[in-house]
């Protein structure tokens, strides 16, 4: 009660006073002393960025059956996609065998919310199931996946407007494309395959490969070659999804590079998996989990906040400068669920707008006022 205008004050006291009695009405009382307002709530995060580009983020469909979860995702995001339930081995366990219930849970949230879903990912090395390639001459590992695709894109059809079509089929390091089972199996042409495919299946529907580390020049180059490739033979790349996991200390200018290039080629950029790391680890972490930076502290805390806040400010307005940008997704609704909590060791980490009792941080509001200081 102690924020509400006095003249609704005044207006429910007159509401609730004993109705009926022919006595004078008891004077007004006295206004109260105004407390000092309060804050105008921020805008909304999908507030802050409508007109610009549409936010999302990663979700699980367990996520979604938790109403405070779930508020947060309305409140502040316009579309979702799902962490790993859409992947190969969550979907198609065996061949033939599909698995919907964990995808359609999502989709038809999505819709009866006014969501807009991106897939992820239809073929991703990691969670590929063995039945794909196992004992299959090139003929019959091509059909195994057309059929895959045609089957997932088909079912989502004019409901998914986005599929990460590939993920990471970039080499790492040395060479152009990542040598993965598919890549030994049959070479770099699963990749158009699928593409192919999944054009078929929906037409309407936008195709990007997606990727990590496009932010280093290297393996922008190397992803650029693979497209260019794709190109050159007609397959139907409609854009580059930017994983943009960053770690703390990441520079921005590897993030507009990277934007830039894509809109150069005259490709669509999505932002697919944004998330800021509050450790620099070496690579090494990551390649065979050797020096690791330990936990931060509690007094370590705010000092990174602030830091990564003006890290996120700077991505959020890279994007929002440039028109080739047409969706921004963070990998994870709050920090509680991020994936960086267990990888690349388990380890607290603090990576994403929402702490993790859902509020907001520093972050969130760096993105949604200009002229908040972190
Ligand atoms: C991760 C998910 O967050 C985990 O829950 C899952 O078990 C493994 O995959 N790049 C990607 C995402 O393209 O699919 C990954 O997601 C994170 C790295």
């Amino acid at each position: 009660m102690r924020h509400l205008p006095t003249a609704l004050l005044l207006a429910l006291a007159c509401a609730c006073s004993g109705g009926g009695s022919s006595e004078a009405p008891p004077a007004a009382p006295a206004p109260p002393t105004q407390p000092t307002p309060p804050p105008l709530p921020t805008a909304t995060l999908r507030e802050a960025y409508a007109g610009v580009f549409p936010v999302g983020a990663a979700v699980t469909s367990r996520q979604l059956d938790q109403a405070d979860e779930a508020d947060l995702l309305n409140r502040h995001f316009d579309m979702v996609v799902a962490e790993y339930e859409m992947k190969a081995d969550q979907l198609a366990p065996a061949q033939g065998e599909y698995r919907w219930d964990a995808a359609d849970a999502i989709v038809e949230y999505a819709q009866a919310m006014g969501l807009q879903v991106r897939g992820h990912a239809l073929l991703w090395h990691q969670t590929t199931p063995a039945w794909f390639l196992e004992g299959g001459d090139r003929n019959t590992i091509r059909e195994r996946l057309e059929t895959y695709v045609a089957a997932v894109v088909g079912r989502y059809r004019g409901r998914i407007f986005a599929w990460d079509v590939v993920n990471e089929v970039v080499a790492a390091g040395d060479g152009t494309y990542r040598s993965s089972a598919w890549h030994r199996a049959v070479g770099p042409d699963y990749i158009a395959w699928a593409f192919r495919a999944a054009r078929q299946a929906d037409p309407e529907c936008l195709l990007f490969i997606n990727d990590y580390g496009t932010e280093n020049a290297a393996k922008l180059d190397r992803l650029m070659t693979v497209v260019q490739a794709l190109r050159d033979d007609g397959v139907p790349v409609d854009g580059v999804g930017h994983q943009f996991h960053l770690q703390r200390g990441a520079s921005i200018d590897g993030v507009a590079n990277a934007l830039d290039t894509v809109a150069a080629a005259g490709l669509l950029n999505h932002v697919t998996e944004l998330d800021i790391s509050a450790y620099n680890d070496p690579g090494s972490c990551w390649a065979d989990g050797s020096g690791c930076l330990p936990a931060l502290t509690e007094d370590e805390l705010p000092a990174f906040l602030s830091e990564q806040a003006l890290l996120y400010r700077a991505v959020f307005n890279a994007a929002r400068d440039r028109p080739s940008v047409e969706a921004v997704l963070t990998w994870g609704l709050h920090d509680g669920q991020s994936w960086l909590n267990s990888t690349p060791l388990p380890r607290i980490n603090h990576p994403l707008l929402f702490d993790r009792d859902l509020a907001s941080k520093p972050a969130l509001y760096a993105v949604v006022d200009a002229d908040y200081e972190p």
